[in-house]
């Protein structure tokens, strides 16, 4: 039997005192004596390490807490649980696995990290029956990591979808409901703290990839190469988009979505697609997130909340701690070990299967639209609907809604027909998803 947790209290060493570092500590201290109560120890911040020591922080902490050696967190022997608060690789990673190679339990909330080298620190923590736990990591506030790793451990996951970015779901949402155009709204959710100075990482996709990634292996018990994963994002959606997508019953949303293939393979993928105005997914607007599990036993189960800010995400990384204090105190700790057991391949964008959307603008003339659906034909490429607009003079828009087809034959047609010397460009194409 592991022996009984001897200590008087549960020590905390928190890297980082940022958005989420703060969310963090104000939880942990405003209901101190509730969680006592809960896990039946008291539960200690013990050291907190920040770069800056002088800068005005938006919680209440004793100063004497504060150091900017993250060793002196890291090496505290008091400290049971390390939380990793930072962000991005280096010297995140360094930290995490100098915690574990000193045994100490880890919490973090770090997508990047665990996404794209989560594996060897899986794989110590294991090796030394620790905790290692990032539920903060994908969306939020959202319960997902958890739920997915126990209650719905018994099924076979199918399908994980999610709109998993809360400043892209933001600036769709105004796109959506106010006519307005892309920059004038990133403008606006950088003004508001809903979007970086540098929104790359938002906009172009790339937070949906490391929470795709991280999902989809949860869910198909295989490791995701993050570079596997298909990443396009907003940057080249047009108020005009959202609006013909509204004509023909459709809203427009970046989302993630993961599926297990019957071949051994999965999807991993992250890209703006039109969602049926019905779909479970479509309702979620401004910063939430929300992701919707198919299990093969419990059907579809829907998450919904706060994506990310500082209490949804501190809120997380409590659940965490005292997930850990919990199996610290019954000497069960490294129980939910890495579940990436299996090697899945991931299915290239060329095979995915879809309907699609393609805006065009083509010159107003006779026989344009012969010119072009003939070339679809040729690709095997059947049309469900079309809209013509005339915008000014001789030119037009044409919106297409192809039947499925594979992303292979949509490329390769369109290479073919943005050639043709009627159409002007081939301005937006995007998947349609059920
Ligand atoms: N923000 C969100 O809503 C959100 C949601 C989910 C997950 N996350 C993840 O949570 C993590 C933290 O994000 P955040 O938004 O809280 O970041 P943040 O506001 O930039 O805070 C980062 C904190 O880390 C400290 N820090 C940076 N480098 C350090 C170093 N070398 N040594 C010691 N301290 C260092 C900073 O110190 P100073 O304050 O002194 O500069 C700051 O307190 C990231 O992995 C992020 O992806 C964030």
């Amino acid at each position: 039997m592991a022996p009984a947790f001897q200590k008087p209290f549960i020590g905390i060493g928190i890297l980082g005192l940022g958005v989420v570092g703060s969310g963090t500590v104000d939880l942990l201290q405003r209901n101190q004596a509730e969680l006592e109560k809960k896990i039946g120890i008291p539960i200690q911040i013990r050291r907190i390490a920040v770069r800056n020591l002088h800068k005005q922080r938006s919680v209440q902490v004793n100063p004497a807490l504060l150091t900017d050696n993250p060793y002196e967190v890291l090496d505290d022997p008091e400290n049971d649980i390390i939380c990793e608060l930072i962000g991005g690789i280096n010297p995140a990673h360094k930290y995490v696995m100098h915690a574990l190679k000193q045994g100490k339990q880890v919490v973090t909330a770090n997508k990047e990290m665990m996404a794209k080298s989560g594996h060897d620190l899986m794989h110590e923590a294991a090796h030394r029956k620790l905790d290692l736990l990032f539920e903060g990591s994908v969306a939020g506030g959202i319960p997902i990591i958890q739920p997915m790793k126990n209650a719905l451990a018994g099924n076979l996951v199918q399908e994980v979808v999610g709109i998993i970015n809360g400043t892209t779901n933001y600036i769709l949402t105004r796109m959506s409901k106010d006519m307005a155009d892309l920059p004038d709204v990133l403008l606006e959710a950088q003004k508001l703290g809903y979007a970086e100075a540098d929104p790359s990482s938002d906009i172009d996709g790339y937070d949906a990839q490391y929470k795709i990634a991280i999902l989809s292996s949860i869910a198909f018990t295989s490791r995701v190469n993050v570079n596997d994963v298909y990443v396009e994002g907003i940057r080249s959606l047009a108020q005009k988009d959202i609006a013909y997508a509204r004509e023909l019953g459709y809203c427009i949303k970046l989302v993630g979505i993961g599926k297990r293939l019957p071949d051994g393979r999965m999807q991993v993928r992250v890209h703006p697609a039109l969602l049926p105005v019905s779909h479970p997914l479509a309702a979620t607007s401004d910063v939430y997130n929300a992701v919707l599990v198919k299990g093969d036993s419990v059907g579809d189960v829907m998450f919904y909340g706060r994506g990310a800010g500082s209490g949804p995400t501190g809120s997380a990384v409590v659940g965490d701690i005292l997930d850990t204090c919990r199996n610290l105190k019954a000497g069960s700790t490294g129980r939910v070990v890495c579940t990436c057991f299996e090697k899945r391949d991931i299915q290239p964008m060329d095979e995915v299967e879809t309907r699609h959307y393609i805006r065009m603008s083509v010159q107003d003339r006779p026989r344009v639209l012969a010119a072009i659906s003939g070339v679809f034909g040729d690709y095997n490429i059947n049309i469900e609907a079309m809209i013509q607009k005339t915008i000014y003079g001789r030119q037009t828009d044409i919106v297409w809604l192809m039947h499925e087809a594979p992303g292979k034959a949509i490329r390769e047609a369109l290479q073919i027909i943005q050639n043709l010397d009627v159409v002007v460009e081939i301005s937006n194409w995007i998947r349609v998803e059920e």
